[in-house]
């Protein structure tokens, strides 16, 4: 085991880690990042398509893991898609220099004012409008689509019939912006440049076009000469060393997921940003074995963010199907939010599988008014979730009532095709919470009863923020290290 001293570690380079590392190099700190994941631009390794999966596929697996139609097997790597199974539900994550900026759909969705309010009631909402999300869009380099592009692009006839289907049955509909450059999906179009969102690529990484945080934040990061990337380097745990410092044990691995080296990382001050699962298992598993101390509120107050799953097939009684070319790219939501009684938002998603087949994919965003909870199980060596039908049920019931009315206007049916009896209940992309700021942390994300621990992550936020969570886990990352830095930092 190779002993190492490092002054400022954080754990992941997913969407806080990426601030966290990019502000404090810019205010003269060096930095550190462990990534489990592989740094994809490094290695020269290509992304793969849906519809074809290669290596980036998925992690440490021989058979894909997406949502649906896994018929493919593929090699073991160190793939960008992750997915853990518990009882009740399934949660993808990505992996890699990173994290999930890698894999998901780019929507960059600024939260409803009031909503951000009533989940954050102690942050200035004001300041977070004015200032912070700004910032996070400005540094995502978030933009929106060309309206007459979309109206004339043929990879956008699902989001078209979409938008008209929910006008249809009486829903309003709003564009959402992204950090996949539109402008070079136009080149895409015109065959002027190599195609990614229009060649079905997306979840198994993009290999053009999107906006990646290695693209941005990490970049820029990386530019100050401050910021040290080791990836495949997966921390295993966290204990409390003298004088406040910790002590990591890690563990670098190959692309095979081998161990070819331990290392004892010393840190001074630590930043735990490895998404929320990891953020949690870190924790609570680190003090089940190492008697690291936590606060009783770390595991609390997790959530799914609302997500399901639905779909409709046999989309074609007004609109002559869907199309057969998708861009992998969402571009219009459903906003039912201020619907009293169903209130939702949806993603109008696509379901690129190169052929017409007639269905139209939703992820709905839902309020979570009934938290789950995460532990740690002895027994399997893991974190276990406290999760029901109870958790969705205003969700399952928003799905009908959704679904139903579209049906009922347009034509179709449940997606039985796509999904046991029409609905994904089970499917989560947004998994958030379990650390949340201002209960397990202080309202900087200093996790309480432990000095020099940090968390900057989707764990910060209280299983819920009413839309595709990135942008508000940016904000709340950009709002806490800023505070970090001038409090902890002299
Ligand atoms: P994030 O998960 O991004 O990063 C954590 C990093 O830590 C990872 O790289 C991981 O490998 C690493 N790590 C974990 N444990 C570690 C350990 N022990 N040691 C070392 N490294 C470790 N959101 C949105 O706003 N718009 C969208 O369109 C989508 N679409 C979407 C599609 C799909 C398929 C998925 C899976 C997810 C989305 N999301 C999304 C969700 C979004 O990607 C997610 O909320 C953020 O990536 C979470 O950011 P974090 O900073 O919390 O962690």
């Amino acid at each position: 085991t190779e002993n190492l001293e490092i002054e400022n570690v954080i754990i992941g380079s997913g969407y806080g880690g990426a601030v966290a590392a990019l502000r404090l190099a810019e205010s003269g700190h060096e930095v550190t990042i462990l990534e489990m994941g592989l740094n994809w631009e490094k290695s020269g390794e290509k992304f793969s398509p849906m519809i074809s999966p290669g290596k980036s596929a998925a992690w440490l697996r021989t058979k894909t893991i997406a949502p649906f139609f896994n018929i493919f097997n593929t090699k073991k790597y160190t793939g960008t898609l992750d997915r853990w199974d518990f009882s009740n539900i399934k949660i993808w994550m990505g992996r890699g220099v990173g994290g999930g900026s890698l894999v998901n759909g780019g929507m960059a969705v600024l939260p409803k004012k009031d909503y951000f309010g009533e989940v954050f009631p102690e942050l200035n909402t004001e300041e977070f409008y004015k200032k912070y999300f700004p910032l996070a869009e400005k540094e995502l380099e978030v933009n929106s689509a060309d309206e007459n592009f979309l109206e004339n692009c043929s990879f956008y006839k699902f989001n078209k019939v979409g938008e008209q289907e929910a006008h249809k049955a009486g829903f309003k509909t709003v564009r959402v912006p992204n950090v996949y450059d539109f402008k070079y999906m136009e080149d895409e179009y015109e065959n002027k440049v190599p195609r990614s969102a229009l060649a079905g690529e997306v979840i198994y990484g993009n290999n053009y076009g999107k906006k990646s945080l290695d693209k941005t934040y990490l970049k820029k990061a990386q530019e100050t000469g401050k910021v040290h990337i080791h990836d495949l380097h997966k921390v295993e745990s966290i204990a409390k060393g003298s004088d406040n410092t910790y002590i990591l044990e890690v563990i670098q691995t190959n692309t095979l997921g081998e161990t070819v080296a331990k290392k004892k990382i010393v840190c001074k001050k630590l930043f735990l940003c490895a998404g929320t699962m990891g953020t949690l298992e870190l924790l609570l598993k680190s003090s089940n074995d190492n008697k690291l101390t936590l606060n009783s509120e770390v595991g609390q107050n997790w959530g799914n963010n609302g997500n399901f799953m639905t779909g409709r097939n046999f989309v074609k009684t007004f609109s002559g199907g869907t199309g057969v070319n998708h861009s992998t790219i969402p571009v219009g939501g459903i906003d039912n939010w201020d619907d009293k009684e169903h209130p939702f938002f949806s993603e109008i998603a696509p379901l690129p599988m190169g052929m017409d087949v007639a269905t139209s994919l939703y992820l709905m965003i839902n309020p979570v008014p009934q938290k789950g909870s995460v532990f740690f199980n002895p027994v399997s060596r893991k974190i276990d979730l406290k999760w029901s039908a109870d958790n969705v049920a205003l969700a399952r019931k928003n799905a009908e009532y959704f679904i139903k009315k579209m049906n009922k206007a347009n034509g179709g049916t449940r997606a039985h095709l796509l999904f046991n009896n029409g609905f994904g209940a089970d499917i989560c992309y947004h998994p958030l919470g379990g650390a949340t700021l201002g209960k397990a942390t202080d309202m900087k994300g200093r996790l309480r009863g432990s000095e020099n621990l940090y968390i900057i992550d989707g764990s910060l936020i209280p299983g819920t923020i009413g839309v595709n969570p990135f942008l508000t886990i940016t904000a709340l990352a950009e709002y806490c290290i800023e505070h970090i830095i001038s409090e902890d930092f002299s």
